[in-house]
């Protein structure tokens, strides 16, 4: 159970873990600003809610730094006092090695998963620390601790998204401002191949041919689960995969016979 938490902030709330961990903090009475560029989906998403909790939806891209300055500069009343800001959204493109990847999919990532993640965070950790009550939830992955072939600049964002996390539970000693990292491994049943491989349906279902993934509640379990902790607990990182997924896999090249 929540017990100190009121207002939150998802971004991705449109699709996939965003949107199951939406519905799992209004199941907890949480106030959801929801955040994605999709306005109907969190429109909808409001709506399906309504019974449960207060939502605000917040249609926006997360890369137009300006915009997202002014939108959260101007919360209304009900929702400024953020309490919980989970830093979910974020995407992987292409799986070319990075002498053939595409420097707009690289710019992309670097600014959803990890300039929109730090904006964030800098519009909003001052009002936790002013409240001294808060926690910044950031999904990562297993990608920012594992290297694979193709992985290149989205694992260096999970990596950038991990350390970040670590860095800031540092400066916020003193205060009772909590940070946690989620990092999980493949989780199926979300948009996040369908948007890696742009839309090739194929690509997208492969990857989880003959795999039992992840849910995206498995991962929205384990936000709930952290912020749910007693106040004097901080959940620094919890890493999960599914059963059928190991790390530490290197890549070999080997000579043919
Ligand atoms: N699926 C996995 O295997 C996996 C594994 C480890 C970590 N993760 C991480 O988990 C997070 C969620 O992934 P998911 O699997 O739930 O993917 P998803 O289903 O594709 O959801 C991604 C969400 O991010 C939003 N988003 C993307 N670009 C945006 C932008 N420029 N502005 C605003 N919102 C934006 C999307 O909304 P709109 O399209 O409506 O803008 C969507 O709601 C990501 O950070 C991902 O890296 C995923």
């Amino acid at each position: 159970m929540i017990k100190q938490y009121r207002i939150a902030v998802v971004t991705g709330a449109s699709a996939g873990i965003g949107l199951a961990a939406a519905r799992k903090l209004a199941r907890e009475s949480v106030k959801l600003v929801l955040v994605a560029r999709r306005e109907d989906k969190l429109r909808a998403l409001a709506e399906e809610l309504s019974g449960e909790t207060e939502c605000h939806p917040l249609p926006c891209d997360l890369r137009d730094s300006e915009n997202l300055a002014r939108l959260f500069k101007s919360l209304p009343d009900a929702f400024a006092a953020v309490d919980i800001l989970v830093n979910n959204a974020g995407l992987a493109l292409g799986l070319e090695p990075a002498h053939r990847a595409s420097w707009e999919d690289w710019r992309v990532m670097m600014d959803v998963n990890c300039v929109a993640l730090a904006q964030l965070t800098h519009l909003l950790l001052p009002g936790m620390v002013a409240r001294n009550c808060g926690h910044i939830v950031n999904i990562g992955s297993i990608a920012g601790s594992y290297p694979y072939v193709g992985g290149n600049v989205y694992g260096a964002t999970k990596a950038f998204v991990k350390q970040f996390s670590l860095n800031l539970k540092a400066d916020l000693l003193g205060t009772s401002v909590r940070v946690t990292s989620i990092e999980p491994g493949m989780v199926g049943g979300t948009e996040f191949s369908l948007v890696r491989f742009k839309g090739d349906e194929r690509k997208a279902v492969g990857v989880y041919e003959d795999a039992e993934p992840l849910d995206a509640e498995a991962v929205a379990d384990a936000v709930v689960w952290a912020v749910s902790r007693p106040a004097g607990v901080n959940i620094n990182r919890i890493e999960l995969m599914p059963v059928c997924q190991a790390p530490g896999q290197t890549a070999v090249v080997r000579k043919s016979p």
